[in-house]
């Protein structure tokens, strides 16, 4: 059965998309059918590959009964898929907040698909509403990027675990932490030092929470999604591309 993956982080521009889109791109380049899952209205994800988001996707299969094969597209990456969003997705939020099982939406759209695809990844939008809250519902991990800067630690992972774990009492028994992973990561600032010496001790009697692999900043990252393409297929031997493709291989090891 494949394995459901959420992205999720409530602060905003942290590499969520960025890294839904290039771990896919490598877990696909290793051979493993993947579909990725833009559960964002802004869509990015759904360009960084190299569609619009003028068509039908997730949210036509959430609430207007789509099969999810309809609106499956294929993308420059072989093996590699998309369920775009689109800007109706942000209406679900309103839509779905007074409906009973407003949380099993998405779970109800994906599990028919687990059955075609190793990996199923989904991007969230940044906050921990109703759209992110179906991403956790559906996952069997959670996977958190963290962006190399200064902000309120302790209550950021309260918040986040605090949420995970109402998920896993309520809703989602078999939901994980799959790990957290360091993004943009400038080794010639100090702080980015300081904040990951601080995560690691914050999680010091958990080490294995974090992932090994650090993704730098890397400005080839943040070109490849104007070109609707995976950094695989703009900058192959880039430090970014060569990161991802080390951190894809860490998350074929965690999840399996
Ligand atoms: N490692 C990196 N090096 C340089 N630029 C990066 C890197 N990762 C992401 N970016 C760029 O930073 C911006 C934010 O990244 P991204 O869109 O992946 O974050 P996000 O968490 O999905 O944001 P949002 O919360 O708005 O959905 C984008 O312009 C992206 O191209
Ligand atoms: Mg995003």
């Amino acid at each position: 059965m494949g394995n459901v993956v959420v992205f999720a982080n409530q602060k905003g521009g942290v590499g969520k998309t960025t890294s839904v889109c290039n771990i896919g791109a490598y877990l696909a380049r290793a051979g493993k059918k993947v579909l990725l899952v833009d559960f964002d209205p802004q869509g990015n994800l759904t360009s960084s590959v190299g569609h619009d988001s003028k068509q039908e996707g997730i949210y036509e299969v959430i609430t207007g009964g789509r099969a999810l094969g309809d609106v499956t597209l294929k993308t420059p990456v072989e093996n590699l898929f998309l369920v775009s969003s689109n800007l109706h997705l942000s209406g679900a939020t309103v839509e779905l907040a007074d409906v009973e099982g407003w949380e099993t939406y998405l779970k109800r759209a994906l599990d028919p698909a687990k059955e075609e695809y190793d990996y199923i990844l989904i991007d969230c939008p940044p906050s921990l509403g109703i759209l992110t809250i179906n991403g956790f519902v559906a996952s069997d991990y959670v996977m958190i990027p963290l962006q190399c800067e200064f902000f309120a630690l302790e209550g950021f992972f309260n918040m986040l675990f605090q949420t995970v774990k109402r998920i896993q009492k309520g809703y989602n028994k078999s939901l994980k932490i799959g790990g957290i992973f360091f993004t943009m990561y400038d080794s010639r600032t100090r702080l980015a030092n300081e904040v990951i010496s601080q995560v690691k001790a914050t999680f010091k009697s958990h080490p294995e929470i974090l992932f090994k692999t650090v993704i730098p900043r890397n400005i080839r990252l943040s070109e490849a999604p104007s070109h609707g393409v995976p950094v695989c297929l703009y900058d192959e031997g880039c430090v970014g591309a060569k990161s991802y493709e080390t951190l894809a291989n860490e998350v074929l090891e965690r999840v399996s």
